[in-house]
């Protein structure tokens, strides 16, 4: 018998991926389905995870303790956001009018718009407004079920900006129950006052930022944009060494615009992940199935670029590369919060299953951040991390479109959200 302070019980099914490991191949799609299922917590972490019908003979309930009763629900993991431009200032909602009238990303880039421009609103903004603004899109995210998520600076290009925005994301923790993984991308591209000296600004980036970044304990990841209009795969490759020197684990934006050997390079790095990668080659699939490495897909860049291009997923899940799923949440090429959002793009338009995307989100998504041993699955020793729905089974996510579904999220075992009175009204 074991103690609880915390019990779900009844949901008409719980849909979890198991293991400590990444899911690749057919174990992408391979899913633990309890219909009638129960979760006990206890102290953040979930010591039962199974049948209703079981929970009276192994878990006792602890005075003052909670009991949900969610029958008709479908319990999931929270997911895992393993790609955000998190802490950026203003928007660019006049580029993207601009884009709906015909101009494309690279034009309104060459423009001196895209990317720089907001890195001038970032460096501008006030700290205080950058948190702020960080803390509305942590709400939307934990509204829509995310609990962790990944979140890069790369709108600062100078130490004093970078450094700025990873200070926010640190100070965030104590005023929101979304976990933010910090990630240094000082390589998102090459500052106004870089343009024509790049291997000054990559000096900057190695020998000044990383072991700043790193003596400050800011961030766990080195990113960089490895693409032609950002940094060659030779630079990516000095800068994620560095990082690697420093500690922080290489991760790249890789193969997003044009076939450019990102994925490759990831592989022979060990990388945690490869993102994009909508021009990858086969031998970066096989260089990065053999490391290991994560494929992170984006479905939304190119959805909301109304681009044609998409990741080859199903040759990636073929080729028992690990597949996780991200918003990439930023102004310019991706602007949301929602996961639910991407696993419909995920299994639309790049042809993974339901039960692949979910893993993609979850179990994929946290081993990618190096948490798989406490996030990411449903089961007893792991942190406590759900989000219950308003569905009766995983299938209806997808399904049942451009809704949100949310009606209850536990992040660490305590209830962070719960869907309000006034949408009960209606529902
Ligand atoms: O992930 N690829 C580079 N960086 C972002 C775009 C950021 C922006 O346009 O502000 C991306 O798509
Ligand atoms: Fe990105």
């Amino acid at each position: 018998m074991v103690e609880a302070d915390l019990v779900l019980e009844h949901a008409e099914e719980l849909a979890t991926p198991i293991g400590e490991a990444p899911r690749a191949g057919r174990a992408q799609g391979e899913l633990r389905l309890i219909p009638d299922a129960a979760v006990a917590v206890s102290g953040g972490n979930l010591v039962y995870v199974g049948p209703s019908r079981e929970l009276g003979s192994r878990v006792r309930l602890r005075p003052g303790g909670t009991r949900l009763d969610v029958t008709g629900k479908t319990i999931l993991p929270g997911f895992v956001d393993p790609h955000t431009h998190l802490p950026f200032a203003g928007s660019r909602a006049t580029e993207f009018e601009q884009r709906l009238q015909g101009r494309t990303y690279q034009e309104i880039t060459a423009e001196g718009g895209g990317i720089l421009s907001t890195v001038d609103q970032t460096r501008q903004a006030d700290p205080g407004d950058l948190r702020a603004a960080s803390l509305g899109r942590l709400d939307r995210m934990l509204a829509l079920g995310t609990t962790t998520c990944e979140a890069k600076s790369g709108y600062g290009l100078s130490l004093e900006a970078e450094l700025k925005q990873l200070r926010v994301l640190r100070s965030l923790a104590p005023d929101h129950p979304v976990e933010v993984v910090p990630t240094f991308l000082g390589a998102h591209t090459l500052p106004r006052e870089r343009q024509v000296s790049r291997e000054e600004y990559v000096r900057e980036v190695t020998e000044e930022m990383i072991p700043r970044v790193a003596e400050e304990k800011l961030a766990e990841f080195c990113d960089v944009f490895c693409e032609e209009v950002a940094f060659t795969p030779r630079e990516t490759e000095r800068i994620l060494e560095a990082g690697k020197r420093h500690g922080l684990t290489p991760r790249l934006h890789a193969d997003q615009l044009s076939p450019g050997g990102g994925a490759e390079l990831a592989g022979r790095l060990g990388a945690a992940s490869a993102d994009h990668l909508e021009f990858v080659t086969d031998t970066g699939i096989e260089a990065m199935a053999r490391a290991r490495v994560t494929a992170v897909l984006i479905p939304g860049a190119s959805f909301f670029l109304m681009s044609p291009d998409r990741p080859p997923a199903r040759r990636l899940v073929e080729a028992e590369v690990p597949v996780a799923l991200a918003t990439d949440l930023n102004p310019g090429t991706c602007m949301t919060e929602s996961m639910p959002m991407v696993l419909v793009l995920a299994c639309l338009q790049l042809k993974l299953t339901v039960a692949e995307a979910i893993t993609a989100a979850t179990l994929n998504a946290a081993f990618s951040l190096r948490r798989a041993d406490r996030l990411g699955s449903l089961e007893e020793g792991k942190q406590a991390d759900l989000q219950v729905l308003d569905i009766p089974g995983h299938h209806h996510l997808v399904y049942h479109f451009g809704v949100s579904h949310v009606n209850t999220v536990i992040k660490n075992g305590r209830v962070v959200f719960r869907k309000s009175p006034v949408q009960w009204a209606f529902s």
